[in-house]
């Protein structure tokens, strides 16, 4: 067989992406040399954008395999080396796109990633969950996703996806957000403190510097889907939310219980004197299905339905019930071990009433033919 080209080489390096920034890694020049022997045997060196990338292994594995791949080729043998200063500064600007910085890409008119905050008027009623689940339920579609856990007081989005310990990589002042299994890619404040153990008691500018930060400092790429997990009640973040992306949406979420529900339409409110459009309610928590089939209504009944209806009359505009969630053991288990249940237990009866409504967001529920699901730009509130 004859020795393979340079040309053929290069082919199958622009087949592999970096795993944070989710681009050829020819694009990013972090392909620093490569060499080919005239026994078929390749030797290529990588820049990582920083030394001890906690993703080197995949690279390793990604590029090995791909140039495996090319005909003629005897072996393969990969040597890491670092960016230097300079060099980052380059890719930053790649990045970057000629843009200037701190812009939000979101917020710009011709922004096509649909961005979703999820709200809610109380505390633990399931906010965070809903967030990890639906992400990976969006993500299994085929859609490019990101999180931002905007909880700064209580963030739990690393945790329920088990990067708990991951920091970001940083190029320059450019922070890459942090890549899950399943495809989703995360950044939240946790992440960024100096310590992790580290308390925030920041006050309002703070806190929107912090939301600016994750929103504008972080390399996104092109997401068909950004969700934001916010902290409970009408606080400063769902403000400085609605002065930075007006054109995110807002689902609420709620319990079935009375009390909840009339705390949940405060939250909802908010958002629309943010001039955010709330597109949906979830009713979390719904009922306990016992292993005979019966069903018992753990927090009552009926709040999701309440808080769509008196939303819808608030608004003049349909505010829908996405769905009633289930309480099932394996959300939290999937929760507290990092394992989400969309992806660990998909068949569970709250995996499916999760699945069923990122399929619904996405166009995809059925019977949907002719509804105004409030998902074109053109339908902003
Ligand atoms: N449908 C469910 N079935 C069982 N457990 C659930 C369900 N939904 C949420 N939980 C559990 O309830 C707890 C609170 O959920 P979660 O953290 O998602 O709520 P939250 O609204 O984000 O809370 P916070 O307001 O504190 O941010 C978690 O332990 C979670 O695993
Ligand atoms: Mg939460």
């Amino acid at each position: 067989m004859s020795t393979p080209t340079l040309e053929q080489v290069n082919a199958a390096l622009a087949t592999v992406n970096d795993p944070e920034i989710k681009r050829p890694i020819t694009d990013l020049n972090m392909v620093d040399s490569v060499v080919i022997g005239e026994d078929g045997h390749v030797a290529v060196v990588v820049l990582l954008t920083v030394a001890g990338c906690p993703l080197k292994d995949t690279i390793t594995r990604d590029v090995t395999a791909a140039v495996s791949k090319v005909p003629g080729v005897t072996g393969v043998s990969l040597d890491l080396g670092v960016m230097t200063a300079e060099q980052r500064a380059g890719l930053q600007e790649v990045l970057r796109n000629g843009q200037a910085q701190r812009e939000i890409p979101f917020a710009k008119p011709g922004s096509l990633t649909k961005v979703y905050a999820i709200a809610s008027g109380k505390g633990g009623v399931g906010k965070s969950s809903l967030t990890v689940n639906l992400a990976l339920a969006l993500a299994k579609q085929g859609l490019k996703v990101g999180i931002v856990d905007a909880d700064i007081y209580g963030h739990s989005i690393p945790a329920m996806l088990g990067i708990a310990d991951t920091r970001p990589t940083q190029v320059e002042d450019l922070i890459m957000p942090v890549p899950t299994a399943s495809g989703v890619s995360v950044i939240s404040i946790g992440m960024l403190k100096p310590k992790r153990d580290q308390v925030v008691a920041w006050r309002g500018p703070m806190l929107d510097r912090a939301l600016v930060q994750m929103l504008a400092d972080v390399y996104w790429g092109d997401l068909d889907a950004l969700l934001l997990d916010l902290p409970p009640g009408t606080g400063d973040i769902a403000i400085s939310l609605g002065q930075h992306l007006p054109n995110a949406e807002v689902i609420v979420v709620t319990t079935p219980q009375e009390a909840a529900a009339e705390v949940a339409e405060r939250a909802g409110t908010m958002a629309s004197m943010m001039h955010q459009r709330v597109i949906g309610v979830v009713e979390n928590m719904s009922w306990m299905e016992l292993p005979s089939g019966e069903r018992i209504e753990v927090f009552g009944s009926g709040g999701g339905e309440r808080v769509a209806e008196t939303l819808s009359q608030r608004f003049g505009y349909n505010v829908r019930l996405l769905g009633q969630i289930p309480l099932d053991p394996s959300l939290r288990e999937g929760g507290d071990s990092g394992k989400p249940i969309v992806d660990s237990d998909p068949t569970s009866a709250a995996a499916v009433a999760i699945t069923k409504i990122a399929d619904d967001l996405s166009g995809r529920g059925r019977g949907l033919a002719g509804l105004q699901l409030g998902l074109t730009p053109s339908s902003k509130f």
